[in-house]
């Protein structure tokens, strides 16, 4: 399925330059957005998961439905302050801006194998970062799975050699 048409592109938000990728107008689509999530358990199927890690908050809307289609845990990565328990933390630079990622200290158990799931590759920042925090808990990133994937940012060039999948790609 082309799943383009249903993601809303928005120029110069939220600053002059930036051509946002809306994807509120795809997931208020129930149809197309569970085939979203079918089409990535479909990709996902032969790769050996233990649990899936989504930051927030767009990570969250691909990640826990993921999750849940592998029949797998989903484990939150969150921006600083906002978890209770102990958390490690690291620095990260976005597309636009800054800010923190968190992950509670007993997440992962050493030797699982995650999957990291977000809407959106950019950068590659973001998904950098989280498999810094991943790692540091002693779990092993199996691959990253998106909605989209802007190929002119070289995200992939930042990820290693983790196995990437993206439904579209701008
Ligand atoms: C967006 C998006 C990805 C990230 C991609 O999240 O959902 O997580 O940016 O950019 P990168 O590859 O350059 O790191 P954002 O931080 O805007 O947060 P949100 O999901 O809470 O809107």
């Amino acid at each position: 399925m082309n799943f383009k048409p249903y993601i809303r592109v928005i120029e110069d938000f939220p600053q002059p330059g930036i051509s946002f990728k809306d994807i509120t107008t795809l997931l208020q689509n129930g149809p197309v957005y569970r085939e979203v999530i079918n089409e990535l358990a479909r990709q996902l199927k032969e790769v050996e998961i233990d649990c899936i890690a989504g930051p927030e908050a767009r990570g969250f809307v691909i990640g826990a439905p993921l999750a849940i289609a592998l029949g797998v845990g989903f484990i939150p990565i969150r921006k600083s302050g906002k978890l209770p328990g102990h958390t490690i933390e690291a620095d990260y630079a976005l597309e636009y801006g800054k800010d923190k990622l968190a992950m509670h200290q007993d997440a992962i158990q050493p030797g699982q194998k995650v999957l990291i799931a977000d809407d959106l590759l950019a950068t590659g920042g973001t998904i950098a970062t989280s498999i810094n925090l991943i790692e540091q808990l002693g779990g092993q990133v199996v691959g990253a799975a998106f909605l989209i994937e802007l190929l002119e940012l070289n995200g992939r060039e930042k990820l290693g050699p983790i196995d990437i999948i993206s439904l579209v790609t701008y």
